[in-house]
């Protein structure tokens, strides 16, 4: 117990332990629920200065970076996700949450699949942010999306119940992620050479996963991003060709753009065994790509970090460095 920090924080009072590596303390009249290890008391005390571990869903294009930010700033972080995470959390199976929650005061919320969210009995973010509150977490950011206010998009619940969480929140809404072509579902195409999709000459501002991860990380530890919702894009509109072209300058290989029917783009997903609903709704989002419906620029990533955002081109050499298409 002599290694709490009630001697260190100004405005601290005594340290109650109320479980077993659990303790509360009071900072200037807020209530902090603490864990033992490792403490994090910083000049600039606020409750959340001193509490201790930050969730985050997901290990994926988004979690492993704000993760990695996080550790290397010093601060506790604990991943969450079925088979990859520091602890076993599936979305799917509220059985799973409660260890997850014990003794966090700040959470990174994303909702991995679409469809599983929307056909829940019970939609799952809404109720995981309720035991999260429960649980005594005190700030909650949100991945969601662009399209998140339609009534048909299960993101729209999810933003519902982070805004009336009653605690301190932050959305962020970021369009089309670059590493999506290096990471995530478009990488097949760059290494086969033929990126088919149905998005003819339209052009979108690829939003770089480290921005995402540097406001996400921010949001979690500062208080100047509460209550804010932040439209994350790149700083440039480019269509799929253009983008095609710089990742095929940057790694040598043939890479190019094929533009495809959307409802040839459909039958071919349903062929390869795509749900017809999934493959229409997936086809959907990227007709928005087509129809110019996604090639705004926000500025998000300055309001929310003071420096504008990353460069498509800056990413593809990144990750062709890092041998992404290798
Ligand atoms: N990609 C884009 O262009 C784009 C654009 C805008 C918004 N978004 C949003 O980004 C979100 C996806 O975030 P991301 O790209 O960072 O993730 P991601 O790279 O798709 O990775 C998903 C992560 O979630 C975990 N996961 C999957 N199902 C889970 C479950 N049932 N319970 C707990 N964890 C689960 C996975 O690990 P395990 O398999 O080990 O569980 C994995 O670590 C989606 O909500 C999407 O709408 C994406």
């Amino acid at each position: 117990m002599n290694q709490l920090p009630d001697q260190r924080v100004a405005g601290a009072g005594p340290v109650q332990q109320i479980a077993e590596d659990v303790h509360v303390i009071t900072v200037d009249d807020h209530k902090c629920f603490l864990d033992a290890r490792p403490w994090i008391v910083s000049d600039t005390c606020s409750c959340l200065d001193v509490v201790n571990d930050i969730l985050i869903l997901g290990t994926g294009k988004t979690g492993r970076r704000i993760a990695a930010r996080l550790r290397a700033a010093g601060r506790p972080v604990r991943t969450a996700a079925r088979t990859s995470g520091d602890i076993a959390v599936d979305l799917g199976d509220p059985d799973t949450w409660a260890p997850a929650l014990g003794g966090v005061t700040a959470a990174y919320l994303i909702e991995p699949d679409l469809q599983a969210a929307s056909t829940a009995r019970e939609a799952r973010i809404p109720r995981f942010v309720t035991e999260a509150v429960a649980a005594g977490v005190r700030r909650l950011v949100l991945l969601s999306a662009g399209g998140a206010d339609h009534d048909s998009n299960p993101l729209k619940l999810a933003e519902q119940a982070v805004r009336g969480s009653g605690v301190e929140w932050t959305v962020l809404r970021p369009t089309w992620f670059a590493q999506n072509f290096s990471e995530g579902p478009w990488r097949p195409g760059v290494l086969s050479g033929a990126l088919a999709l149905p998005t003819g000459d339209g052009r979108t501002a690829f939003v770089d996963a480290e921005d995402i991860a540097e406001v996400a990380a921010s949001a979690l530890t500062e208080d100047r991003h509460n209550s804010q919702v932040y439209m994350l894009t790149g700083p440039r509109a480019i269509s799929f060709g253009e983008a095609a072209d710089l990742i095929a300058k940057a790694t040598g290989r043939d890479v190019r753009h094929l533009d495809v029917d959307p409802e040839v783009h459909i039958e071919r997903q349903v062929a390869a065994g795509v749900p017809g609903d999934v493959a229409r709704l997936l086809t959907g989002v990227l007709t928005a790509i087509r129809d110019g419906r996604d090639a705004g620029v926000a500025d998000g990533v300055e309001r929310a970090l003071g420096r504008p955002p990353g460069r498509f081109e800056d990413y593809v050499s990144r990750a062709a460095a890092a041998g992404d298409w290798d």
